[in-house]
């Protein structure tokens, strides 16, 4: 049973859990920055393994609306992206017997906050999820509410790999669709998360995405022609399980991705040299007989994430252990493969 806060007696709760995502196709760049609307579509599947977990209070026993992420106080006063997230679920529930109570949030994650990963997406997504048990949301409202606290967090909200659409923009559109095999190729596939960095970044992805849009040339030629051509090319290989075109476009996107940053003034450069040694690692990995077997991605930030088909895992783990700056910390869910691996 849940422990509610001292002074806390009359609540409405839901505790859910919600994985972090990672894009194949990337979303680079807001077309409406308060409707936190993408100016391109973009394509991704949940990292099982790295979840947020929040518990969400709805009750007219306190004072102020309230988020604690792993113990430590969240500021949520005006401004702040919870607020934002808070009102808008508040114009949502108008009218009901929850509209006048305070909303708190205790979420947790499964991994360090500080380890780099991206993780207020998950954070979003999961007091999304959970605004909408409590409040009784539909679909749509769910995502348009994950989407307002972080872009991308709209996409952890289903199993599999789905598309973020981003010519639907009306409030009741459905702009996250799931992508046609999708649960079944990404329960064929394992992804290995190498730590390379875990300083906070200097400049988040939400600045560096509005310097992009501002400056870069080369941002334009990809929303225009290289997002349309990856995303028909990465659903095309999602649902036929061709894992050479899935490695193909993803390496390409993370690669684009990278080119717009650096194309930006001025530039953003997120990878570091080990990041590009861990490039090269995996072109290595690939040019063996055995082919085109791993893709690696990176977001705004020096860490990987490596792809691979779970047949292949064993082989990709003992090639990048040889390495002593890959520093490999999570792996799939799957218990078979962990048995193989020997991982905790
Ligand atoms: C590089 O969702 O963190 O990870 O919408 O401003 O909160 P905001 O940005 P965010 O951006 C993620 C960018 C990315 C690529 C991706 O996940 O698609």
């Amino acid at each position: 049973m849940l422990l509610l806060p001292p002074g806390i007696t009359n609540a409405v709760t839901a505790t859910v859990r919600v994985p972090m995502n990672i894009a194949f196709v990337k979303y680079w760049g807001k077309a409406d920055e308060r409707r936190m609307l993408p100016l391109n579509d973009s394509v991704s599947a949940n990292l099982d393994d790295l979840y947020a977990e929040s518990t969400i209070i709805l009750t007219t026993d306190a004072e102020a609306d309230g988020v604690i992420v792993n113990e430590v106080p969240m500021p949520v006063g005006e401004g702040t992206r919870f607020a934002k997230v808070f009102a808008e679920f508040r114009r949502m529930i108008a009218g009901t017997d929850h509209a006048q109570a305070k909303i708190l949030v205790v979420s947790t994650t499964s991994f360090p906050v500080k380890a780099g990963l991206a993780s207020s997406a998950a954070g979003f997504a999961a007091i999304a999820y959970g605004l909408g048990k409590v409040g009784e949301l539909n679909d749509a409202q769910v995502a348009r509410l994950a989407r307002l606290g972080s872009g991308s967090a709209c996409r952890s909200l289903y199993p599999g790999f789905v598309h973020w659409d981003s010519s639907k923009t009306g409030d009741e559109d459905t702009f996250v669709v799931p992508v046609e095999s999708g649960i079944e190729f990404a329960s064929t596939l394992f992804a290995a998360v190498f730590v390379i960095d875990n300083k906070q970044k200097t400049v988040g992805s939400s600045e560096g995405m509005k310097r992009s849009v501002q400056t870069s040339n080369f941002l334009k030629y990809r929303v225009q022609e290289v997002v349309p051509h990856h995303v028909n090319l990465i659903k095309e290989a999602v649902s036929t399980a061709d894992f050479i075109t899935f490695a193909d476009v993803t390496m390409r996107e993370s690669n684009s991705l990278h080119a717009v940053c650096l194309d930006s003034l001025p530039p953003l450069s997120y990878l570091n040299e080990t990041s590009f040694a861990m490039i090269n690692a995996v072109h290595d990995f690939n040019s063996t007989p055995a082919g085109v077997t791993a893709a690696y991605t990176f977001d705004a930030g020096p860490n990987a994430v490596v792809l691979a088909q779970l047949t292949n895992a064993q082989r990709l783990i003992s090639h990048f252990s040889r390495l002593p700056w890959a520093k490999f910390v999570f792996e799939t869910k799957d218990e078979q493969l962990k048995e193989v691996l020997n991982v905790q």
